[in-house]
């Protein structure tokens, strides 16, 4: 092909190929256990592919209204109802998007302009910044506290100014695990009372918690609710992260603004896929389980490196497990995670990517939504690390 010579002038110049396609190209490469890429190696549900099916055969194969189904709206305000106490309404309050990441660019862009601050907790999730950046907006970093990684609200404080547009929450939080407290919901309370700071919150493993911990949905607390934009993802339900399936929740108000946008970036989402999901949802227990079997996943992958030189803190939250292998080397975790993939024949993710200045906790980030006998494979190999 012959190469356009012209200017061209990047709208995002530091954004290269992400680390999860890089580290999942050498897991090829190298034959190695892939659990860097966060997806689930088993099968969702048949009986929900025979649902899309069914209504693939019946005919249900045309554009969907731009906000979603009606009876996927209400199945979720339904559930939101139950679980959470919060209502909303499913004409003006619910819309189904083409899976998180869409819902996070679409309300970015929506409330987002030029010189506005928005408050990026990092490590971050990486759709987050080049959102930001290509709305011209500002990204004003604060650092979760490690070991436990905890939100550290004088420092939030510090950073909010008369520019703050936007603050992004996400629990529970990928990479790390950790979730937020009803203590963190009234810090971020504290700071947005008054204010006309909005909220994104990021709550696509909203029932991947453990240990009896209650997933803190800033939809339970009305003050925050009436500025958020809550995000969530089907994909992360159902085991069905290709399905890129989402959904998003905000006040009249932040939806008007959020549909203006939404429409002319996909308009709808497709159309078999909401019906089947519609009907789906009826089966509550498939949702209201998924933190128990995530943790049984979690358990399993822990004790099994339990006699490793690993080091870890057991996940809050979500199917990652960070793993801190100080003991073992103090070498940069962009280069032990390819020296891992390659030597020891497994793959993870350097969690330095996760913030905009690379800071390196000497942490990789394994993804657990794998089979019992990936995860025993990865966790023999990871036990003769030496
Ligand atoms: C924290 C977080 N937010 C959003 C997403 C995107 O969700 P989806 O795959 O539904 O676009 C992911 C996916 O990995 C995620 O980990």
């Amino acid at each position: 092909m012959p190469q356009y010579n012209g200017m061209l002038r990047s709208k995002l110049p530091n954004v290269g190929t992400t680390i999860f396609t890089v580290m999942s190209a050498l897991a090829n490469e190298y034959n190695a256990i892939n659990l860097s890429q966060g997806f689930p190696n088993f099968e969702c549900s048949p009986e929900l592919v025979s649902l899309i099916n069914e209504y693939m055969k019946k005919g249900y194969n045309q554009y969907a209204p731009m906000q979603g189904i009606m009876p996927l709206r209400e199945a979720i305000a339904e559930k939101m109802q139950e679980l959470y106490g919060a209502k909303y309404d499913p004409e003006k309050e619910i819309n189904i998007t083409a899976g998180g990441t869409e819902a996070i660019y679409a309300a970015i862009t929506a409330v987002v302009n030029e010189g506005d601050e928005v408050i990026v907790i990092e490590p971050a999730y990486d759709c987050y910044v080049p959102a930001i950046e290509l709305s011209g907006g500002i990204p004003v970093y604060v650092q979760l506290k490690a070991p436990n990684y905890t939100i550290d609200w004088n420092e939030v404080k510090k950073k909010v100014s008369h520019r703050t547009r936007l603050i992004m929450i996400n629990t529970p939080h990928n990479p790390t695990g950790s979730v937020m407290t009803e203590k963190d919901m009234a810090e971020l309370d504290k700071i947005t009372k008054g204010t006309d700071i909005l909220i994104l919150s990021d709550e696509v493993y909203e029932h991947i918690i453990f240990d009896g911990l209650k997933h803190q949905s800033v939809c339970r607390f009305p003050r925050l609710a009436e500025r958020s934009f809550i995000v969530f993802s089907f994909g992360k339900t159902y085991h069905a992260t290709g399905w890129k399936m989402g959904y998003v929740l905000a006040p009249e108000k932040l939806m008007t603004e959020f549909r203006r946008v939404h429409q002319f970036i996909v308009f709808t989402v497709n159309t078999p896929f909401q019906y089947a999901l519609a009907d789906y949802m009826k089966n509550k227990s498939e949702y209201l389980e998924l933190g128990k079997f995530y943790q049984q996943k979690r358990d399993y992958f822990i004790n099994l490196i339990k006699g490793s030189k690993f080091k870890f803190v057991p996940a809050s939250g979500s199917y990652f497990q960070l793993l801190d292998y100080s003991k073992i080397t103090l070498a940069k975790d962009t280069d032990y995670a390819i020296r891992l993939t390659k030597e020891a024949g497994v793959a993870s993710v350097p969690t330095s990517v996760f913030y905009h200045d690379q800071i390196d906790n000497k942490f990789l980030r394994f993804c657990f939504a794998k089979t019992d006998e990936t995860l025993e494979k990865a966790a023999e190999k990871l036990c003769k690390v030496k």
